[in-house]
């Protein structure tokens, strides 16, 4: 006779996950709690590890701050707006007084090239981004969202790592979301989206895709010094959905994660330290999920290349130590 979660692993999940709605939501979310998660997993002193969150004054990305704060985890706020985060920054200190603010815009790569701290990174968590509701471009002249959600994020990478600030084998989280799971990696779409008729929420999950892809790419390019994982957080009720996602939100607002639960698998990975923790897949829930859940979104290996060739083309990656 198959045991309550055999019952649950081989057929309730499967379904309710193939949903997307059952699963995303704060259902799935309690349902993927029973079955998933070990009860001491967040029972951490973090208090040798230095956590280094984008967009950490608001959202998931505040609440991933506070509970690694409670966690006693030394944490570096990168913000972009002085007032904004001012607050966020004297709340969280109250928990953890060892809590760094530092002011840079993630879509500014000069800005975040400015970044100076005096300790060394354990873990990097990328969370800062935007779903844009009409054309914008960074100072540097792309695109909101391939600034904010890919050039920004592997510049922080980069600046780390030439400035000597990463602890051997750091681990980079990047939040990216399960609307990434709709595209298919497109060069065109991420580096040249349209300007006429432009979507934001397009433009957003072409470059969450591509987070996913470029998140793999790291893993593969350079096993030995750096673990990059990526992870999304299922639909929670955020400042941001509400006002990038109004329908969305008015649809579905009985039934969104709380911030806790929408930050739980992204304080789950950046309190862990185990050793060969899979990097192979998108995280969601505590378990590690596949890059792709539909069929036509699976990119080839020369489209992959073709991205990263991209990417060296707009940034400087020469004082990369290692060829990712
Ligand atoms: N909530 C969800 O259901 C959901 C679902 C899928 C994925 N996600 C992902 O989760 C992450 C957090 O989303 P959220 O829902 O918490 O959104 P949010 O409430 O809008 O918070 C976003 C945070 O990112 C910051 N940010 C945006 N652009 C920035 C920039 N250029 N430089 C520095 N900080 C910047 C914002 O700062 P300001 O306050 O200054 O604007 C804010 O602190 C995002 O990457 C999002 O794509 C969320």
């Amino acid at each position: 006779m198959p045991s309550f979660n055999t019952f649950l692993n081989v057929l309730i999940h499967p379904i309710l996950d193939a949903s997307i709605y059952f699963s995303f939501d704060q259902r799935g979310y309690l349902r993927h709690q029973k079955s998933y998660f070990n009860p001491n997993d967040l029972e951490k002193d973090l208090s040798d590890l230095n956590i280094m969150i984008t967009g950490a004054n608001n959202g998931l990305g505040y609440e991933t701050a506070r509970q690694l704060a409670h966690m006693k985890a030394n944490l570096f706020l990168v913000c972009r707006n002085p007032e904004k985060s001012e607050q966020a920054y004297q709340e969280i200190k109250k928990i953890q007084p060892n809590t760094t603010l530092i002011i840079a815009d993630m879509s500014d790569l000069e800005s975040i090239r400015n970044i100076t701290i005096d300790q060394k990174i354990d873990c990097l968590v990328q969370n800062a981004g935007l779903m844009p509701e009409t054309y914008q471009v960074s100072k540097q002249g792309y695109e909101i969202c391939l600034a904010t959600h890919i050039l920004g994020p592997l510049t922080l990478i980069d600046h780390l790592k030439h400035k000597n600030l990463f602890s051997p084998k750091p681990r980079i989280i990047f939040v990216s979301s399960g609307g990434g799971y709709t595209k298919k990696l497109d060069i065109h779409q991420i580096f040249e989206p349209t300007q006429i008729n432009y979507d934001g929420m397009q433009a957003y999950a072409y470059t969450k895709r591509a987070q996913m892809v470029l998140s793999e790419m790291i893993n593969q390019k350079n096993p030995e010094k750096i673990e990059s994982f990526v992870c999304h957080p299922g639909w929670a009720d955020t400042s941001g959905v509400r006002t990038a996602m109004p329908k969305f939100f008015e649809k579905t607002k009985e039934n969104l994660r709380n911030l806790q639960s929408g930050a739980d698998t992204i304080v789950y990975l950046a309190s862990q330290t185990k050793e060969n923790q899979s990097t192979q897949g998108v995280w969601f829930d505590r378990k590690i999920r596949s890059y792709y859940l539909l069929p036509f979104t699976k990119e080839s290996s020369e489209d992959r290349e073709k991205f990263w060739q991209k990417l060296s083309e707009i940034l400087d990656l020469s004082h990369l130590h290692y060829p990712i």
